[in-house]
């Protein structure tokens, strides 16, 4: 069997668990990738360790697996005119959605080392119309590594300054040494959790009001994008809005989310 019949058999084993799609244009990633995997458990070539991974349902092993095919990359306020259409065409209709029971459910879903969910709690307190709102609020990414970083909600200099406003930063950040730490006010209605998105919807909870699914479903191909908003969708209330990526679209999904006029990556729940 060639090189490219082992890739091939590890990237079913990775879609199998994540819905990551890895063609094969990409099979150069896994040498590198995988590097560290194979050394920790003494397997010194990729034919082994495909072998390996589909010798025997190891979760520990694949866990690691996703863990090393997953990309991470994320900064605050990313592409900040869907944080403009957050404000101005998505924000106030929920508040005028919630005004009786002023309670907002937010979900961050592939929220990866947090820069996204605290941009949006950011913006939320930064709203007048919210003082009063309270907020059960949920990121979950597949990656229990990312997750723990997220929740730690500490920050380089060089990750601050990949978006983050600097007044925002001298209000919701303590400097501590070499290091910004989100202020607790802004952490405590989040919930970090571990969730995989091609997993059981119902446990993420349900009848979220937003959902930020960005720049997640580009590694997914046609079915698991359509089985993965299927998922979301059920999580969401009727009414309720998704964010996805500016390369990302909801196609064959029409049945389910409609465009929110003047946005352009902002859908609503049918
Ligand atoms: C590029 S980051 C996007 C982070 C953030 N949403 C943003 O736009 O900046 C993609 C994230 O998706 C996560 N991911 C990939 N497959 C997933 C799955 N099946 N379920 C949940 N998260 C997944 C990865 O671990 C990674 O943290």
């Amino acid at each position: 069997m060639g090189k490219n019949a082992y890739y091939a058999k590890i990237a079913e084993v990775v879609k199998k668990h994540s819905g990551i799609n890895i063609e094969e244009d990409k099979f150069y990633l896994f040498d590198s990738r995988l590097e560290t995997l194979m050394q920790d458990y003494g397997l010194k070539t990729i034919e082994n360790l495909s072998e390996k991974l589909l010798a025997n349902d190891n979760p520990k092993m694949i866990a690691g697996l996703i863990e090393a095919m997953t990309t991470h990359e994320s900064l605050f306020f990313r592409d900040i005119k869907v944080f403009d259409q957050f404000k101005s065409e998505v924000l106030p209709k929920l508040i005028t959605d919630k005004s009786e029971t002023k309670q907002l459910k937010v979900w961050s879903a592939a929220c990866s080392s947090g820069q996204e969910i605290y941009s949006v709690m950011i913006q939320m307190m930064e709203n007048a119309n919210l003082r009063d709102f309270k907020y059960e609020v949920v990121a979950s990414d597949i990656s229990e590594k990312i997750i723990a970083k997220a929740k730690q909600g500490e920050y380089t200099q060089f990750e601050v300054q990949r978006g983050m406003p600097i007044s925002y930063l001298m209000k919701y950040f303590d400097n501590v040494g070499e290091i910004w730490k989100i202020q607790e006010n802004i952490k405590a209605p989040i919930t970090f959790k571990q969730h995989n998105l091609i997993g059981n919807a119902a446990s993420i909870g349900s009848d979220f009001d937003v959902v930020f699914m960005r720049n997640v479903l580009i590694y997914f191909d046609k079915s698991t994008k359509v089985m993965v908003l299927n998922n979301v969708h059920k999580s969401m209330r009727k009414g309720g809005f998704i964010c996805v990526g500016t390369a990302e679209n909801v196609f064959g999904c029409e049945s389910l989310f409609e465009p929110v006029p003047n946005t352009t990556c902002w859908f609503k729940s049918i």
